[in-house]
């Protein structure tokens, strides 16, 4: 395998962290080559999930082992080089879907793309577009305390897509939303694994997690079980 085919792509990954006197092994000798399509990430809380996500995304620096995304060394790359990385490559959806509350639903989509220097022009269609694909077209102007945590959230996903991420992201995405925005964030969702794109899924919800392609399950840290979906 060359680097440019590990698009997302673990081996012997670990995490310590200090805790006071003591250290805790939060992810251990984590190996795994995400295929494309949707993977969930599950297990109890305290398991290692966040702290995988973290150091697949390039958030955080592993202590072990090697990590690549977009076929880059992230665990061999500083802070300012896993960012750019990132930015190129990933998009995020999160359990608070964090827009940023002074901008437009619209120039919250636009943002990565400003980020990244297209112009104005560009930036404006192409944020409609995904705000027309995540059913909010209507909603373009409209502030984020003016929306629903659903259509919030949609925001975020659309914003995620901003520049067509190889991976995408997500922390237990549904966590605050009732069922049916629920259910339909989670269908975006998984309408996104599409070509070459991975979507990685963290949740503690099983029956979210059969609808994944294949399932991880961490306890204490270990990766304990891969599952294909039947
Ligand atoms: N920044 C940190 N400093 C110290 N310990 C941490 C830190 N982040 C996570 N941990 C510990 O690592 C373990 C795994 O945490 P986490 O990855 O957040 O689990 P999960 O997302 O599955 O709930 C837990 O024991 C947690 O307390
Ligand atoms: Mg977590």
């Amino acid at each position: 395998m060359s680097e440019g085919d590990r698009v997302l792509y673990a081996a012997h990954l670990g995490k310590r962290y200090r805790q006071g006197e003591v250290w805790i092994d939060a992810l251990r000798d984590f190996t795994f080559d995400f295929p494309p399509g949707v993977t969930a990430v599950v297990g109890p809380s305290g398991s290692g999930k966040t702290t995988l996500l973290n150091l697949l995304a390039g958030f955080d620096r592993p202590s072990a082992g090697e990590v690549y995304l977009a076929g880059r060394p992230l665990h061999a790359l500083g802070e300012d080089e896993r960012a750019g990385v990132r930015l190129a490559h990933a998009g995020f959806v999160f359990q608070s879907w964090n827009l940023l509350p002074t901008l437009s639903a619209l120039e919250n989509v636009a943002f990565p793309l400003l980020l990244k220097g297209v112009p104005r022009r560009e930036r404006n269609q192409r944020a409609r577009a995904l705000l027309d694909e995540v059913g909010l077209g209507h909603r373009a102007s409209h502030f984020p305390h003016q929306l629903s945590g659903g259509e919030q959230q949609r925001v975020a996903i659309a914003r995620a897509l901003a520049l067509d991420p190889l991976v995408l992201f997500a922390d237990e995405p549904t966590g605050n939303l009732d069922s049916a925005a629920g259910e339909r964030v989670l269908e975006l969702l998984l309408g996104q694994a599409r070509g070459r794109r991975r979507v990685v899924l963290v949740t503690h919800d099983l029956e979210i997690a059969a609808r994944a392609h294949r399932i991880l399950r961490l306890k204490d840290g270990r990766l304990v079980e891969v599952r294909a979906s039947p």
